[in-house]
């Protein structure tokens, strides 16, 4: 839930560093990152992975889509490992972290074809094409090039993930990929071979987000080395990679699990090895997508108390509202998946009776609830800190200026310095673009 160089003492404090004395220098709210945290994730499913598929294991992508600014882009390339991005505007800020063009892996179920020809021009390792009119397109560009451009094919293998209906991706109703059952991703195969351009590399299936079992992933992994199977029987020729995507669930509130890399990496390696022998196939390349597991334990927000209000129920009971300076603008979560979420009184430690609350935001929205149920200590007043662990993937990604507020920055700490990576916005860049 908390990164590793957090501490939960007489105040909260990442790598030495005081949530008061954060607050105070950058301000509230925040996104508080653990570089550290960061680095060691990344690097724990890179070792993971060749652990478990050796030497002819495929990439990490790292899925830039939870959290990526350009100096995270840095890191990315420091640690070694490979980039997913889904647009445009992910591809620039890869390559502004100078992220090699031939790790970065390209998706996107509508990709324009400004990106399309964007991301053949720099010469991107691989696009993950989604639909038939962008095999048409991603050959087209990539003659255009001069270049052979190489490709994976994103499936549905009709699996309904045990995770929120809207990050569920590999059930058959879905806008993503080419179903296996219905036989599209045949055909699209079959379509794809018919293109100079383009070098089929292998398969690809992403079956969804914040997924707490390992099952899933391995029956997705099952399809489509079947899929493997028909190819080479077919043609007499194997495809060279597997990508497994990426989904893998953390630790949000106190009692939750968290899927290790390791016991990822062993269920896959076992699945894909029983498979593999039993068509008496070689095993591809395995390559993976993780963007929660990696970035989501390395921040926390925090927050500054504002108005404080006791609400008379219905039944008798009283609620307290308590309102942080945040809210549904940096993190959407709660309101559109039904996120949960823990918060901590971050600047002092109380022995208060804890009274039964509902942390909300600034926002003129009811459903503007940041937690929904939590008891939080009954002496905690305007200008308190209050932080929420794990709000690392998709809460800066997915923050928007609604009623004009400016998204907060994000400030890395690591060794015991803290440093702005995204600053915070300003009234001066809301009103930037008014013409
Ligand atoms: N690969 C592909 C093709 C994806 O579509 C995604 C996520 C990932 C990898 C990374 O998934 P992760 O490891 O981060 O779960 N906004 C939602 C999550 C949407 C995920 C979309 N695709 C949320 O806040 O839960």
């Amino acid at each position: 839930m908390w990164s590793s160089s957090v501490s939960l003492g007489d105040e909260l404090s990442i790598s030495g560093l005081s949530a008061t004395d954060l607050a105070r220098e950058f301000g509230t709210p925040v996104f508080v990152m653990d570089e550290a945290d960061f680095r060691l994730r990344a690097s724990n499913w890179d070792r993971e992975l060749k652990k478990a598929f050796g030497n002819d294991a495929g990439t990490v992508y790292y899925a830039a889509k939870a959290f990526i600014c350009t100096e995270v882009a840095r890191w990315i390339k420091d640690i070694g490992i490979g980039i997913d991005v889904c647009t445009g505007g992910e591809l620039a800020v890869a390559l502004a972290g100078e992220i090699e063009p031939s790790v970065i892996q390209v998706h996107g179920n509508n990709k324009s074809l400004t990106e399309i020809d964007k991301a053949v021009s720099v010469g991107v390792g691989c696009i993950v094409v989604d639909s038939l009119v962008e095999i048409e397109r991603v050959a087209a560009a990539a003659l255009k090039h001069g270049k052979i451009q190489k490709i994976l094919l994103r499936l549905t293998p009709g699996i309904e993930a045990h995770t929120h209906e809207f990050i569920a991706t590999a059930h058959e109703d879905v806008k993503f990929g080419f179903s296996i059952a219905s036989g599209a991703a045949w055909s699209a195969i079959e379509v794809v071979l018919t293109y100079p351009s383009l070098d089929l590399r292998g398969l690809h299936a992403h079956i969804g987000s914040q997924i707490l079992d390992t099952d899933s992933f391995e029956i997705s992994a099952q399809r489509l080395i079947a899929l493997l199977a028909k190819y080479r029987d077919a043609f007499g020729v194997e495809l060279a990679e597997l990508d497994l995507g990426g989904g893998y669930g953390i630790h949000y509130l106190p009692g939750d699990e968290e899927l290790e890399p390791s016991v990822v990496m062993n269920a896959l390696a076992a699945a894909v090895a029983k498979n593999c022998a039993m068509y008496k196939l070689k095993i591809p390349q395995i390559s993976i997508e993780p963007g929660r597991a990696i970035v989501g334990p390395t921040m926390f927000t925090l927050y500054e108390v504002g108005t404080i209000k006791d609400v008379l129920l219905e039944n008798g009971d009283t609620r307290r509202y308590i309102s942080v300076d945040g809210g549904m603008s940096e993190n959407i979560r709660p309101a559109l998946y039904s996120a949960e979420y823990t918060a901590v009184l971050a600047n002092r430690t109380s022995t208060a009776a804890p009274v039964s609350s509902r942390l909300v935001g600034k926002h003129c929205e009811t459903g503007d609830i940041l937690i929904r149920d939590i008891d939080l200590a009954s002496d905690i007043s305007p200008g308190d800190l209050l932080a929420t662990p794990a709000t690392g993937a998709y809460g800066r990604s997915m923050a928007s200026n609604y009623n004009h507020v400016p998204r907060p920055p994000v400030v890395a700490v690591n060794n015991g310095k803290a440093r702005i990576i995204v600053r915070r916005e300003t009234e001066a860049d809301l009103l930037r673009l008014d013409i």
